[in-house]
C-alpha cells in the first residue's frame, strides 16, 4: 500500500543554528509519499497525485506534515510524580523519584506505567524518545516491549546506581555490567530498539561501576551511552566532595572511559572552559531539558555560546523532572531560556532541535528526524489553529514562521492532529 499524505511540508536541508532559516524547505501545498514504512517522495501535492495516482490520498487541509518530535532524555519511570511540588534536585531524587522508582520491582507495574507512557507521548506528537528506566532489569523489557508493539524507534537502558541510593535501590559493579550486557544483547538492534548504557550520574555510582560500565561501552561501541553532567550547583560540590582528584565533572566520566562521541549529557548548564573543550573536541551531544531547569531552578543553558561553537544539542522534556511530556512546550521553554541570555531563538531553530537536531543528537538523523526519501516515516500533522487563542493569533501570520510560533509558544497535544508510525497511522493520537 502507497499512502500520499498531503498539507503544508516542513523539512530540513541542514542546520538552521549554524546556517540560518533559509534551510527549512516549506511548501504550503504539499505531499509525502509512504511506501513500506518509509519516506519514498516529498514534493509538490500535484505532482505527486499525478505520479501516484493508485496512492492512497489522506489530506490533512492547511495543517503542517513534519517529522515526529524526537524527546532525546527523559525519564519514563517518572510519568506518574511529574509536576511534584517544592524541591531541588537531590532533595526531589530522594523525596520524590527514589521512592517512585522503587515500584519498578513490580513488572507488572513497569508494563503499565510504559504503555502510559507511550500513550502520552504519542498523544504529543513525539515519535521517538530516549529514556532512562530504573535500576530493575524488568523496567527495561517492560519499555522495550511496549514500544516494540507500538513499532516505535526507541532508545532506552537500565539505570545503574550502586551509592547514595536507598535499599532496594542500588545494584553493584558487577551486577550494573551483568545486567546491562544481557538486557543490551537481548534489544540492541531488535526491530526499532537501541540499548543505551546508563550509569544515572557520577554522585550515585563508584568510580568501580563507572569503571565496568565504561568498558562495557567500549566493549559495544555502536550503543550510545547517557548520564547527568553539571545540573546544579550542589549536585557539582558533591560531584567534586566524592571524586578528589578529578578536575571537573566530566572527568569524572572522562577517567572512566565515559566520555565518547556517542555521549549524551543530559542538562550540561554549568561547564567549566575545559569540560566545554572536551565535550566539543569528542563531538558529544549536550542534552537541553529546559522545563527541567526551570522547574527544579538548576539554571540557564547557554545554547548561543555551545551552537555557536558548534556543539552537538539535542532537546529533551526530562520528564518527570521536566514539567511536560510535549516538546511543543519544551520548544517554549527553550526559547524563554535562551530570551533570558538575550538570544532569540527563531522557530526554525526550535523546531530543528526538536527534530532533526535531536535526531543528529541520537546519531540517527540518517534514519529519523527529517521529511526525506529513504527516512522511516515518523510523522507528525500539527494544527496550526488548535485553540482560539492560537487561531486569532495565527489569522495574523504573514509567513510560515509567524504561523507556526504561536504554536511553538502556546500549544500542547491539542494541536496534534494526526501522528503516522513507520508508515502508518495511529488510531487516534488524542
Ligand atoms: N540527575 C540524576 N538523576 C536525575 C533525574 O532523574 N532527573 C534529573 N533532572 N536529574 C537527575
Ligand atoms: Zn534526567
Amino acid at each position: 500500500m502507497t499512502d500520499l499524505l498531503l498539507g503544508q511540508i516542513l523539512s530540513f536541508t541542514g542546520n538552521p543554528m549554524a546556517e540560518g532559516p533559509g534551510v527549512a524547505r516549506h511548501s504550503a501545498r504539499g505531499g509525502v509519499l509512504v511506501e513500506a514504512g518509509r519516506i519514498a517522495a516529498v514534493d509538490e501535492a500535484d505532482e505527486l497525485r499525478r505520479a501516484h495516482p493508485d496512492a492512497r490520498v489522506t489530506d490533512y487541509g492547511n495543517a503542517l506534515i513534519s517529522a515526529g518530535f524526537i524527546d532525546t532524555h527523559a525519564h519514563y519511570p517518572q510519568t506518574a510524580m511529574i509536576a511534584s511540588w517544592g524541591k531541588r534536585l537531590i532533595d526531589w531524587l530522594e523525596s520524590y523519584t527514589f521512592p517512585e522508582e522503587m515500584r519498578f520491582a513490580d513488572p507488572d507495574y513497569a508494563v503499565d506505567i510504559a504503555g502510559r507512557y507511550f500513550d502520552l507521548t504519542l498523544s504529543m506528537g513525539t515519535t521517538t524518545v530516549c529514556s532512562y528506566c530504573t535500576i530493575h532489569p524488568e523496567s527495561v523489557d517492560a519499555f522495550f516491549s511496549e514500544a516494540q508493539r507500538r513499532d516505535l524507534r526507541v532508545f532506552a537502558g537500565k539505570t545503574c546506581m550502586d551509592r547514595n541510593a536507598p535499599d532496594g535501590l542500588r545494584d553493584t559493579p558487577q551486577s550494573a555490567y551483568d545486567d546491562s550486557k544481557r538486557l543490551l544483547e537481548k534489544w540492541h538492534g531488535v526491530g526499532r530498539a537501541s540499548y543505551v548504557v546508563t550509569p544515572r550520574f557520577s554522585p550515585t555510582s563508584t568510580p568501580d561501576q563507572l569503571s565496568v560500565l565504561g568498558a562495557l561501552w567500549a566493549e559495544h561501541p555502536t550503543c550510545l551511552m547517557q548520564t547527568h553532567l553539571s545540573e546544579q550547583t550542589d549536585e557539582i560540590a558533591w560531584v567534586k566532595a566524592l571524586f578528589p582528584s578529578a578536575r571537573d565533572y566530566l572527568d569524572t566520566y572522562e577517567a572512566h572511559g565515559l566520555l565518547g562521541p556517542g555521549g549524551l549529557y543530559g542538562h550540561a548548564i554549568h561547564l567549566e572552559p575545559r569540560e566545554r573543550d572536551r565535550l566539543r573536541e569528542m563531538d558529544a551531544s549536550l542534552i537541553h531539558c529546559p522545563t527541567s531547569n526551570t522547574f527544579i531552578g538548576s539554571g540557564l543553558f547557554d545554547m548561543d555560546g555551545l551552537s555557536a561553537a558548534g556543539h552537538r544539542i539535542g532537546l529533551a522534556t526530562d520528564t518527570g523532572g521536566g514539567s511536560s511530556f510535549s516538546m511543543l512546550r519544551t520548544m517554549a521553554a527553550a526559547y524563554e531560556i535562551a530570551q533570558l541570555r538575550h538570544r532569540a531563538l527563531h522557530p526554525s531553530e526550535l523546531w530543528w532541535l526538536a527534530t532533526q537536531g535531536a535526531a543528529r543528537a541520537l546519531r540517527a538523523d540518517d534514519r529519523i528526524g527529517n521529511l526525506a526519501p529513504g527516512m522511516e516515516a515518523d510523522l507528525v500533522v500539527i494544527d496550526l489553529a488548535s485553540t482560539p487563542a492560537i487561531e486569532q493569533r495565527a489569522a495574523r501570520a504573514n509567513d510560515l514562521w509567524d504561523a507556526v510560533f504561536p504554536t511553538i509558544m502556546m500549544g500542547d497535544d491539542r494541536a496534534v492532529k494526526a501522528v503516522w508510525i513507520a508508515g502508518r497511522p495511529l488510531a487516534d493520537p488524542d
